[in-house]
């Protein structure tokens, strides 16, 4: 029987995550992983790939970086788990708040979705408000009911969990402006990521680090989230971050940091700790201290509370992250060669007059691929082929994510697969791409039926 299958028969979508289900992958993806080192993974077959999925963006540094697992498996020889709490409980949290400026306390988790579910908890306990509103561009924010009956997948959420949940537009302030006048005086927050590949400020330089520290552009109606916070201020509502995925990219004290916002609220997980699970809720002291025990005759909030919130391993690996990034200036080197990916990427689909079909969009530290068909509309069957073509190159990119063991030699392993497999992409545009295409087309996480 094929890992497949057999994954199929115990677990519910053949992972513990729907992104890494097959449905996400061409056919002849690695069905099952050994190994990772570096930016590498191998298979049960000992097939070696290139990964530009890294753990769903987890990973940073680089699969099992013996520095990190070091400090790990120091706090799981100390005991990994206590009564009362630990020394590195108190000494995250210390790192936490010295590194991220718009948080003076933190709560710490293990899954994204905790934090930006306890985020909307702490916003209605503060503001006494019920309605938040997310932007309907953003693909993911929480597997809890709240965000999940937002989505096509309704079925066994109650019926009325997304009932307070607004959409709005990212990049588009008058849609926000309106749910504030549509609600007054009812919206306890507002969350959104400061960006994907689409960014809260249109300018071309955004790849250059110095629009970071350019206050005219920073502090003006030019920058998104800028505009959002005033708004949130000026309404009396909670300004909240999802960081999951910019925080330790875009710059190690977050995306906030980088576009000079500070939120009320702001959420942390994924590459916290090179892959050990960990997520942060992070804030301001007079929001944050609703779910203390100290403050006499405060109505409680049950704020984030879980057996293994503070698990050892995962807490000595974040506060041993922070160094690494710290002394190798980690996102420095993501953005390099993220911008060199990018830019290499568009210049061979347009050498080889792909140009309109195949590019790479986004900032170097946030890249996205597209893949279009003959009339030049998004084609998953194109985005399969491709994946599927960098596979047999032993490249697995089913979307792009960059550590710091992704050097020289990987960028040029990358651009001689891709100067190949946009042959292929070429020649299934002439000739029609299931002539290429060797199994079925991967499929959207967020659709009704399978
Ligand atoms: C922006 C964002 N927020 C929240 C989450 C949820 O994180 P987790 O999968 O750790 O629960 C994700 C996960 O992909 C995410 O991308």
């Amino acid at each position: 029987m094929s890992y497949k299958r057999k994954l199929e028969n115990l677990i519910p979508g053949g992972a513990h995550t729907y992104s890494r289900g097959a449905d996400q992958f061409p056919i002849n993806a690695p069905e099952i992983l050994s190994r990772g080192k570096g930016a590498y993974v191998w298979d049960k077959k000992k097939n070696k790939y290139l990964d530009y999925g890294m753990a769903l963006r987890a990973i940073t540094l680089g699969y099992s970086n013996k520095v990190i697992n070091r400090a790990a498996i120091n706090q799981i020889n100390l005991g990994n788990n206590f009564t009362r709490p630990s020394e590195i409980e108190l000494k995250a949290a210390e790192c936490f708040i010295e590194n991220i400026p718009s948080a003076d306390m933190v709560k710490f988790a293990k899954n994204g979705s905790n934090v930006t579910t306890a985020a909307i908890k702490l916003a209605r306990s503060f503001t006494g408000r019920n309605y938040i509103a997310i932007p309907r561009q953003h693909p993911f924010y929480s597997f809890d009911d709240w965000f999940i009956s937002t989505t096509p997948i309704k079925r066994g959420t109650c019926p009325d969990s997304s009932k307070y949940i607004l959409l709005f537009d990212y990049g588009n302030l008058d849609s926000l402006i309106n749910l504030f006048d549509q609600f007054p005086n009812q919206i306890a927050g507002v969350m959104l990521e400061p960006a994907t590949s689409e960014t809260p400020i249109k300018i071309d330089s955004i790849e250059l680090d110095d629009i970071k520290q350019d206050d005219n552009i920073l502090h003006s109606d030019l920058n998104f989230l800028y505009s959002v916070q005033n708004l949130c201020k000026d309404k009396g509502s909670l300004f909240i971050l999802d960081e999951m995925i910019t925080g330790f990219r875009w710059h190690l004290k977050g995306g906030a940091y980088y576009f000079g916002v500070e939120p009320d609220l702001i959420t942390f997980g994924k590459a916290m700790a090179n892959g050990f699970s960990i997520s942060a809720l992070g804030g301001k002291k007079e929001i944050m201290e609703l779910g203390s025990i100290n403050i006499p005759n405060l109505e409680r909030t049950f704020l984030l509370s879980s057996t293994h919130g503070a698990e050892m391993c995962s807490l000595g690996a974040f506060v041993k992250t922070v160094e690494f990034y710290k002394r190798k200036n980690v996102c420095s080197h993501l953005w390099k060669y993220g911008i060199e990916l990018k830019n290499s990427f568009n210049k061979l689909s347009q050498n080889h007059n792909l140009r309109e079909h195949i590019y790479m969009t986004g900032p170097g530290i946030c890249l996205n691929y597209i893949c279009k068909d003959n009339d030049l509309s998004i084609s998953t069957e194109f985005r399969t082929l491709f994946a599927q073509e960098m596979i047999k190159r032993k490249i697995l990119m089913p979307w792009i994510s960059i550590s710091y063991s992704h050097g020289n030699r990987e960028l040029n392993k990358t651009l001689n697969a891709l100067d190949d497999v946009m042959k292929i992409y070429k020649k299934a545009l002439s000739e029609g791409v299931h002539k290429y295409l060797e199994g079925p087309s991967i499929k959207p996480v967020f659709r009704k039926f399978n």
